[in-house]
């Protein structure tokens, strides 16, 4: 029963974030009391940044694919109880115009504001306590649980924990969640930064450094995942959404093997070429192919610049491999400062895919990102914090 003068609810939940918001209006909308914390000024402040301001709030098709998690069957139940179609209708029920991008990404017209508002109107009606500026310094677990912070003592019969990933720690990212976690004795799969960009050192930097500010569409393979999407050059090494979405799949040490020329049969390209244009450079006939500056950077060590007739089939098939895959080590990935989301989080084998809850500690649950359930750029980590929280906020 809740006791507002004790502090005491049925269900607190800690991150007032996109999963947290979720959670919290379904909860209250199934009759719960809630209390929703949240140490920011203000609530869903990386739904507000997302999408350049116009949040990619889903994707039309979204699938467990999507998701990295080492069990990549766990997201299956939330995903279906709460689909990306029904938060599309939650969406259209509002009246928020939205509009489509490539890959069925779904971003808002006007301004990402209106989902933090979609989020926030059930949390209004059914009486979500919203307490923001909210410092947790203890949280204990007898019969209830037990939360210190800066503005009293609350209890609650459940705890779901919904502080998000390691990225953007400007922003307010914690590992609360995941040292939390680690109290109550749960295995966590370690996080490393994902959807971040790469660096590289040495010569390849310096190389690429040649070539910042250019884009073209490629396919990156690595570690037997590829993704045919656009790649930047950019001061500090590469970005772009095929990097960005291979950065979750990298492990240090690895390289990346880059198909230039994705759509194009190089070697009866240039065959032909060198028939009816003898006596081009094969760097003018390649910059009918790629961007300028590429080919120049190519033309100054990496290949032999000959006049097409000079050159043996051989060495057209080796060169049409070289474009089709060519390989790069990046260093590192630009870490949590720019990363779009955190990969690892709490190990889903700590908890049930039907509610979120933890197996060991009833009653307590984790939903979002802090848990080892990654999705892939373009709308699916929301979906997931969507599910998820859903799924929780009917369970607690
Ligand atoms: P989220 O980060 O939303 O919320 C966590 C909440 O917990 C925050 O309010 C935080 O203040 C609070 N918190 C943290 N530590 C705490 C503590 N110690 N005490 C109290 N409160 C604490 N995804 C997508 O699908 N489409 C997109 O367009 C984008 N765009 C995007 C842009 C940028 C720049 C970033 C960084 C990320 C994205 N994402 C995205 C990813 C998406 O924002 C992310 O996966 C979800 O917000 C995760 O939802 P959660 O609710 O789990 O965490």
């Amino acid at each position: 029963m809740h006791n507002r003068g004790m502090g005491k609810y049925d269900v607190i939940v800690i991150g007032a974030g996109a999963a947290g918001l979720m959670c919290a209006g379904t909860a209250a909308q199934c009759g719960k009391s809630v209390l929703l914390l949240d140490h920011a000024e203000k609530v869903g402040k990386k739904i507000l940044i997302s999408g350049g301001g116009r949040s990619n709030f889903t994707n039309r098709f979204t699938t467990a694919a999507n998701y990295l998690s080492q069990n990549p069957h766990f997201c299956k139940s939330a995903l279906s109880r709460f689909s990306a179609a029904d938060f599309i209708t939650m969406v259209e029920e509002a009246g928020i115009a939205y509009h489509e991008r490539n890959h069925g990404q779904l971003f808002c017209d006007d301004s990402a504001k209106q989902i933090v508002e979609l989020l926030m109107q059930p949390c209004r009606e059914f009486g979500v306590k919203i307490q923001l500026n909210t410092i947790i310094s203890n949280i204990q677990k007898n019969e209830i649980f037990e939360l210190q912070t800066n503005r009293g003592v609350f209890q609650a019969d459940a705890l779901v924990v919904a502080t998000g990933g390691l990225s953007i720690p400007k922003m307010g990212a914690t590992p609360f969640g995941l040292k939390l976690a680690e109290q109550f004795g749960l295995k966590i799969v370690p996080p490393v930064a994902g959807l971040a960009p790469f660096t590289f050192t040495g010569k390849e930097k310096e190389e690429l450094q040649e070539l910042a500010g250019i884009s073209l569409g490629v396919s990156v393979r690595c570690r037997g995942k590829v993704f045919r999407e656009a790649m930047l050059f950019t001061h500090r090494g590469l970005s772009g959404p095929a990097i960005l979405q291979i950065s979750s799949y990298w492990k240090p040490g690895d390289e990346l093997e880059i198909d230039l020329l994705p759509d194009q049969e190089i070697t009866s390209l240039l065959k032909l070429k060198r028939l009816s244009r003898p006596l081009a450079q094969l760097s003018t006939v390649l910059a009918e192919l790629l961007p300028k500056r590429l080919v120049q950077l190519l033309a100054s060590g990496h290949i032999n610049d000959d006049r097409m007739q000079q050159l043996s089939d051989k060495q057209i098939e080796h060169l049409a491999y070289q474009l089709h895959h060519w390989r790069l080590k990046p260093n590192g990935t630009e870490g949590y400062r720019t990363a779009e989301v955190t990969v690892g989080g709490v190990d889903t084998n700590e908890l049930s895919s039907k509610t979120m809850e933890c197996r060991k500690i009833p009653g307590l649950y984790f939903i979002g990102e802090v848990m080892d359930v990654t999705g892939h750029l373009g709308g699916f980590n929301f979906q997931w914090a969507w599910s998820s929280g859903y799924t929780a906020g009917l369970a607690v």
